[in-house]
């Protein structure tokens, strides 16, 4: 997940630049980097670390190149490659010069051909290998936007690109395939690109959002669209962003928590970057800190939790056991204070709570305390209580969570335990792949809740269709058991609709008795090892009359075939389905509650941090 800007125009090029990467930072900040035309020559700067560092190479200022009018500039969150300098984008091959967020998926291969064709890249990136392939079609005759549209067709993956050649002086081309791209029409003559729409605010609120597979070409006399397989011209309708200042606070979004189910891979990001040491050579340590010691000491693992906290904790259960082979037992603080439970020395108490506050957690991480026993927290918020009393503490670096339901902080808080089971399982087996694949995540989950992904268009679908449903159940196996009891407790929670999470397997030990045409039964059954036998408990619900909302891998046809409403989801390794599937069961129950017209944010009866027992 990085951030892409590009400008050309009549204002000083390296202020529209530098603005608009300092609104897309969240977006990564392993390095960035500006590329801008001094004349007819493309002039680069960039650098490891936060975009401060660039600025500082400007001679400290944004007026430094007054007459420089075009270029183009990213911020990045490193996937293929470490965050070096000599990674960091923009990247030049010969006198092409682009930059890329997404992922290039056939990179060796492409690799492979170029170095046999006499070419040296010279970084550790997919995102160079494109320069190489439009710097041959411009050799070969070719202008640079066709070049670009040619090269574009070889990649596989989702990503876009911005793309200049000192051939073209004032031309930018950019190309949206999966990641997000947004344009704009500068009222004072040129066109500006990014990630998403903030950078262009600044100077006009008509924004046109690119779809995939169209290529823009701008220029001081404006933008104009393309197909990008076909090279036909496209109509592409301005939309006007009308934001209150309620609005701006909201990014746009009509809640909180869509704002924060839309916040989750910048939040996975900042996570990855708080706990994981990714300056060291793969796969990644986990940054020296003194919570580390107290994991590597543990024999056992007992997690203290509630509501969407607790859930974490089960999927973690089930990362940990399986990765590192440590015991884990996971437990309700407000149960496990009462009953005097027995702990076995070498057992490491962790309470996870996004607010660090809840009475409950911080009661068991006392009394625990207080008999010997080494104690951890995890939570997103620096100085709370469980921060400073638990012996050592994780932060989830979630941001400010403003919605009461829970939800980027559910995924950073998964997110730190998978990234626990990886460390911890490192040292009996290969996971190498592991920490490869986690990387991946935040662009994961941005390609899944991308409007173009069709998974929010069918969820938008399901709830329209489902809305009058008299309860649900949320069923699942393994992983996804513990997303049953989040979607459940979410549903109940924001749209105060009946539900229950089971594990799929329990449903015929009672509560298969409830099952008839009214009763919806959402079936969590991605592509894992649990998946057949999840199949057979929905057959059984499906037989007595339950509605069937599937969840699934995108090419389950026989699972979509036995579904009412059917929820396709991109392909993922099995370690990060789970997070997959929460913006599934979040997307529902959001849906369902605007629908019914609750107060999603302020959800009636609760409170954002449960600070009574
Ligand atoms: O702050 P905590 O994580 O300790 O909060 C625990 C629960 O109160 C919390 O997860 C609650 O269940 C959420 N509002 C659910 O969305």
């Amino acid at each position: 997940m990085c951030g892409i800007v590009g400008y050309v125009g009549q204002r000083p090029v390296i202020d529209v630049l530098l603005g608009g990467l300092k609104r897309l930072e969240y977006r990564g900040y392993d390095s960035a980097g500006v590329a801008f035309f001094q004349d007819d020559l493309i002039e680069i700067r960039k650098s490891e670390g936060k975009l401060a560092n660039v600025e500082k190479l400007m001679n400290g200022s944004r007026n430094s190149y007054p007459d420089a009018r075009c270029g183009i500039g990213h911020t990045r969150w490193a996937t293929h490659g470490k965050p070096t300098t000599q990674n960091a984008h923009p990247h030049r091959t010969g006198h092409v010069v682009l930059v890329h967020n997404g992922i290039i998926e056939n990179y060796q291969e492409i690799k492979r051909d170029l170095i046999s064709r006499g070419h040296k890249p010279q970084s550790e990136t997919d995102s160079e290998l494109f320069g190489f392939l439009v710097l041959e079609e411009m050799e070969n005759g070719l202008g640079l936007f066709e070049a670009v549209r040619k090269s574009f067709s070889l990649l596989e993956g989702q990503c876009s690109v911005v793309v200049m050649s000192e051939r073209e002086p004032g031309t930018v081309v950019g190309v949206r395939n999966g990641s997000p791209l947004v344009a704009g029409l500068d009222p004072n003559g040129g066109a500006i690109l990014a990630s998403d729409a903030q950078p262009i605010l600044e100077y006009t609120n008509e924004v046109f959002f690119l779809e995939n597979g169209d290529i823009a070409l701008c220029s001081q006399g404006g933008i104009q669209f393309f197909d990008l397989k076909t090279g036909k011209k496209l109509n592409r309708e301005k939309t006007k962003l009308d934001w209150s200042v309620d609005k701006i606070d909201k990014q746009g979004f009509d809640h909180y928590m869509l704002k924060e189910i839309y916040e989750q891979p910048a939040a996975l990001v900042d996570t990855l970057n708080g706990i994981l040491d990714r300056i060291k050579t793969d796969p990644f340590p986990l940054a020296a800190q003194p919570g580390v010691k107290l994991l590597d000491q543990a024999k056992e693992i007992i997690f203290v939790a509630c509501g969407t906290s607790w859930h974490a904790a089960l999927v973690g259960k089930y990362w940990i056991e399986r990765l590192a082979r440590i015991p884990v037992n996971v437990e309700l603080a407000s149960e496990f204070r009462y009953r005097d439970p027995v702990l076995n020395p070498g057992a490491l108490v962790v309470g996870l709570s996004q607010s660090g506050e809840t009475a409950d957690t911080l009661a068991v991480i006392r009394e625990v305390k207080a008999k010997g026993i080494p104690t951890l927290g995890i939570t997103n918020v620096r100085g709370s209580t469980l921060s400073r009393e638990a012996n050592s503490v994780f932060y989830t670096s979630a941001g400010p969570e403003i919605g009461v339901a829970a939800t980027k902080t559910f995924s950073t808080q998964m997110l730190v335990l998978l990234l626990w089971a990886g460390y911890l399982g490192l040292k009996k087996s290969n996971l190498e792949e592991l920490f490869h694949d986690i990387v991946k995540l935040p662009h994961q989950i941005e390609d899944a809740l991308s409007e173009s992904n069709g998974m929010v268009a069918a969820i938008k679908d399901a709830a329209r269709g489902l809305q009058k449903a008299k309860g649900f159940f949320f069923i699942g196996r393994g992983f996804s058991f513990p997303i049953a009891l989040e979607g459940a407790l979410k549903l109940k929670e924001i749209a105060y609709v009946h539900a229950e999470g089971y594990a799929a397997g329990e449903l015929k030990h009672g509560p298969i008795a409830m099952i008839d045409q009214d009763m919806v039964v959402v079936v969590l059954a991605p592509q894992d090892s649990w998946r057949d036998k999840t199949v057979s408990n929905l057959q059984e619900v499906k037989a007595r009359g339950a509605k069937i909302l599937a969840v699934g891998g995108g090419l389950d046809q026989n699972l979509k075939e036995l579904s009412d409403f059917w929820i396709p989801l991109a392909p993922s390794t099995e370690a990060l389905l789970p997070f997959v599937m929460t913006t599934v069961v979040q997307l529902l129950s959001y849906e369902l509650a605007v629908l019914k017209g609750t107060d999603i944010d302020k959800p009636r009866n609760l409170a954002k941090s449960v600070t009574v027992e």
